[in-house]
């Protein structure tokens, strides 16, 4: 059940989120780092039911990125298998509740070929699926996807470059904008996400470690996103 007071009419289309604070969540509790990523995949599937409850069309979450590759080999490790895993295990699930499932992120040499192979597999399974779009960015960086961008429009051999050239050289050239982008665990920070794409977006930054992040909270962010548009939107409403 949505919260009474949010308006069903003015959920944002796209919400994108920095899952951040696992491995603060498991110190805190004297665990292996990876039991916070464990929980984090617990926090996840409940926040992709929440978007698919609100009626969001988009939702993209930050899994692996490009400076992930500097953790320690055994944490890189993990979550590389961890990543095929959830795909493995969560993309039937997905499936059944008409999510089309999209990767974006640079697909090289680094990314093992079983785990790439995984990607393709759930994206092709869901890709008529007409609810929520969940994208994962994984190995994604927001420089290497604008470095990438220039590369392709170089190769294209195009001379002129408009905004919009460029955003169709984009991971996924469909993708929206987010209009909200949520990051948790008390950082302020973009951390090389969507670069290009978040240029409008409106920052919510929640204390809340990613593992104990519930669909509850993601409603919270969508009623604190309504309220922040309708104090923008009405010049009346600031007295100004
Ligand atoms: C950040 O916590 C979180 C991650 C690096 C991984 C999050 C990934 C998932 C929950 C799985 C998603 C996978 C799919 C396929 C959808 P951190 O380790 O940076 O925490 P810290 O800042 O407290 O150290």
């Amino acid at each position: 059940m949505l919260p009474a007071d949010l308006d069903p009419d003015r959920i944002p289309g796209h919400i994108a989120c920095v899952m951040d604070g696992n491995g603060r969540w498991a110190r805190e509790r004297g665990l292996p780092r990876t039991e916070g990523h464990e929980a984090g995949e617990e926090a996840l599937f409940d926040v992709v039911e929440g978007a698919i409850e609100a009626g969001l069309e988009w939702f993209t979450v930050y899994a692996f990125s490009t400076e992930n590759w500097r953790r320690p080999p055994e944490e890189v490790r993990f979550l590389l298998d961890f990543n095929e895993q959830i795909i493995l295990k969560r993309r039937d699930q997905l499936h059944e509740r008409n999510v089309r499932i999209r990767f974006i992120g640079r697909r090289d040499g680094r990314v093992p070929r079983r785990v790439i192979r995984r990607m393709e597999e759930a994206e092709v399974l869901t890709r008529a699926n007409t609810g929520l779009t969940f994208t994962v960015a994984f190995n994604y960086g927001g420089r290497a996807e604008l470095v990438d961008a220039v590369q392709r429009i170089v190769d294209s051999g195009l001379r002129r470059v408009s905004e919009r050239t460029v955003a169709r050289h984009l991971y996924d050239p469909d993708m929206p904008d987010p209009d909200l982008v949520i990051r948790t665990s008390g950082e302020h920070r973009v951390s090389n996400f969507l670069l290009w794409e978040l240029a409008y977006s409106e920052l919510i930054f929640s204390d809340t470690l990613w593992p104990d992040f519930r669909r509850e909270d993601l409603f919270t962010a969508i009623k604190e996103y309504q309220d922040r548009e309708r104090r923008y939107g009405s010049l009346a409403g600031g007295g100004r």
